[in-house]
C-alpha cells in the first residue's frame, strides 16, 4: 500500500456533540434544548418541515437515549484518558448553548455550565489535546425556538452573539479552534434541525429556510470578528456537511442539474463564509424559486468582515443526481437525497461508502477557496458484536476510515492543506438521524443499549489499537 505524507503538526483527533454523548439533560442548570424534546431523540425528524410538532417530553411513549447520553458529563476524565492513550491531538466537541443560556436570552450565564466546559478543557489540556469547539451543533434553546420561532426571526442573532462572547472572553486562554454552526448547509433540508423551525408547507421552505441562514451568516460574522478581537490567535471555520455531486451518466441534462445541485447544496454556504458575499448564481436560484431575503442595512458589510480562517467539513458520502428520478432510485443519505450510484456499496444504514469522494470533495473544495480544510467528521455506523472474551473485531470500521484517510493522503498529495482530521463519535454515542445507540461510529464501545439500559462501561475496540498506530506513525502506517 502506498504511504502518505500526512503534514507534523497535523491534528489527529476524534469528534463528538455535546447533545449525542454529554447526557445530564436537565443537571447544572442547563436548560431544554431541541435535541431534549426530539422523540426518541431522533433530532433529524422533519426533513419537509414539521410545523404540528409540540416540542414536549413524552416518556409514555419514547425512549430518550441522548437524555443519558453516555453519561460524558460524569465520566469526561475516564474519556479523556482513553483518547489521550490513542495520541490524540486534537479533541472536537460542542457546547450545548443551553448549559450557558438556559433559555437563550439570559443576561447573566449560567456559571455551572461555564465551570463543567473549564473542566472539561482543563482535562484535555493536561494531556495537550487541542480542543476545536462547535459553538451549535443541532441543539438551540427550546425557549428560542418556541418564543421566536428559531432563526426565522432576527433577534435570536443578538442572542447568539451574546453566547459566543461569553464564550470567547472565558476560554480565551483555553481554546484557539472555533467552529460556528455545524453543518449549516443542511438547513434548507432540515430547517428545523439546524434553524429550529418548521415551515408551514414544502411551499415556504425555501424561502424560510434561506433567509434563516441569512440571519446565521450575520451571526456567523459576527461572532468570528469577536472571537478575533478577544482571542487574536484564534482560528474560526464554518462546519459543511459536503457531499461532492456527481451526474448519473453524461446525459448534458443530467449534467446541468447535479452541477446546479452542487452549488445550492454544497457551495452557497461556503461562498458566503469564505468569499463574505452571496455567490452570483444565488439570483436567478431566488427569483426562480420565489425567494426574497430581507437583508437590513449593514448585513452585508457585516458578513464581508466576518469571513472565517478555514473550512471544516463532515464527509460522509457523495451524491449521485438525474434530472428525472422515480422514488424507487432514490437514496438514503445522511441529509441529502439522491439516487443510488451503481459503483458504490452501502452501509448497514444505506449511506454509500466512497472514499474517492473524500478527495474528490478536498480538491473540490481547495481548488475553489484555497483556505486551510479539516475533516472534522467522517466515518461509519455500524452494528458492532461484544464476543465472549470481550473483544469487538470491527475490522469493517479499520477499512472504512483506513481508505478516507488514504484518500486525505492523496488529496494532500494534490496540493491541497489539510489541517487534520477527526472521525466522527470516536467514542460510541446516539444517533442523530436514528437516536440509535446500536448506530456505533467509535473506537471506544460503551455499554449502552437502544432500549436505554446499559452499564456505560468503556471498552476498547480492535480500531482503537489501529487508530492509535496510525497517530503514532503520523499516517504512514494504515
Ligand atoms: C453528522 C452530524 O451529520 O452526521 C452528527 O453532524 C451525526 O451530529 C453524524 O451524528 C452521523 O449521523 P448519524 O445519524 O449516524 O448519527
Amino acid at each position: 500500500m502506498t504511504t502518505y505524507s500526512f503534514p507534523e503538526n497535523f491534528m489527529w483527533g476524534g469528534a463528538t456533540a455535546a447533545n449525542q454523548l454529554e447526557g445530564a439533560y436537565n443537571e447544572g442548570g442547563k436548560g431544554m434544548n431541541l435535541a431534549d424534546v426530539m422523540p426518541g431523540g431522533k433530532v433529524r425528524l422533519g426533513v419537509i418541515g414539521n410545523p404540528g410538532f409540540d416540542f414536549k417530553i413524552d416518556h409514555e411513549k419514547y425512549v430518550y437515549p441522548n437524555h443519558t447520553g453516555i453519561d460524558f458529563y460524569h465520566r469526561y476524565k475516564e474519556d479523556i484518558a482513553l483518547f489521550a492513550e490513542m495520541g490524540f491531538k486534537t479533541y472536537r466537541m460542542s457546547i450545548a448553548w443551553s448549559r450557558i443560556f438556559p433559555q437563550g436570552t439570559e443576561t447573566e450565564p449560567n456559571e455551572e455550565g461555564l465551570a463543567f466546559y473549564d473542566r472539561v478543557f482543563d482535562e484535555l489540556k493536561k494531556y495537550d489535546i487541542e480542543p476545536v469547539v462547535t459553538l451549535s451543533h443541532y441543539e438551540i434553546p427550546l425557549y428560542l425556538i418556541t418564543e421566536y420561532g428559531g432563526w426565522r426571526s432576527r433577534e435570536v442573532i443578538g442572542f447568539f452573539e451574546r453566547y459566543a462572547t461569553t464564550l470567547f472572553n472565558r476560554y480565551k486562554n483555553k481554546v484557539k479552534y472555533w467552529l460556528t454552526f455545524n453543518e449549516i448547509n443542511g438547513a434548507t433540508h432540515i430547517p428545523l434541525l439546524g434553524l429550529g423551525f418548521s415551515p408551514e408547507s414544502e411551499e415556504t421552505r425555501l424561502q424560510d429556510s434561506f433567509q434563516g441562514l441569512h440571519h446565521q451568516f450575520v451571526a456567523s460574522a459576527l461572532a468570528v470578528k469577536a472571537a478575533h478581537e478577544i482571542i487574536p490567535e484564534s482560528q474560526v471555520g464554518c462546519m459543511l456537511v459536503y457531499a461532492p455531486t456527481y451526474s448519473f451518466d453524461s446525459n448534458p441534462q443530467n449534467i446541468m442539474h447535479a452541477l446546479q445541485e452542487q452549488r445550492v447544496f454544497n457551495n452557497y454556504c461556503g461562498d458566503v463564509h469564505v468569499r463574505g458575499a452571496y455567490p452570483a448564481f444565488a439570483t436567478r436560484y431566488f427569483k426562480e424559486n420565489g425567494i426574497s431575503l430581507d437583508i437590513q442595512e449593514g448585513d452585508l458589510e457585516t458578513i464581508k468582515d466576518g469571513t472565517v480562517d478555514f473550512i471544516s467539513l463532515s464527509y460522509y458520502m457523495s451524491r449521485t443526481e438525474k434530472k428525472e428520478k422515480t422514488p424507487e432510485e432514490v437514496g438514503q443519505g445522511n441529509l441529502i437525497g439522491g439516487v443510488k450510484n451503481p459503483f458504490l456499496e452501502a452501509s448497514d444504514w444505506g449511506w454509500e461508502i466512497d472514499p474517492e469522494g473524500l478527495r474528490i470533495a478536498l480538491n473540490q473544495l481547495y481548488d475553489r477557496y484555497q483556505v486551510p480544510l479539516f475533516v472534522v467528521e467522517n466515518g461509519l455506523g455500524a452494528y458492532d458484536k461484544v464476543e465472549e472474551d470481550g473483544s469487538i473485531n470491527d475490522d469493517y470500521r479499520i477499512d472504512y476510515l483506513r481508505s478516507h484517510i488514504a484518500a486525505m493522503g492523496e488529496a494532500i498529495e494534490d496540493g491541497v492543506e489539510l489541517m487534520g482530521y477527526t472521525p466522527w463519535g470516536c467514542i460510541d454515542l446516539v444517533s442523530a438521524s436514528t437516536g440509535e445507540m446500536s448506530k456505533r461510529y467509535g473506537f471506544i464501545y460503551v455499554d449502552k443499549h437502544d432500549d436505554g439500559s446499559g452499564s456505560f462501561e468503556r471498552s476498547k475496540k480492535k480500531s482503537f489499537h489501529w487508530y492509535k498506530n496510525v497517530i503514532d506513525t503520523n499516517g504512514k502506517e494504515l
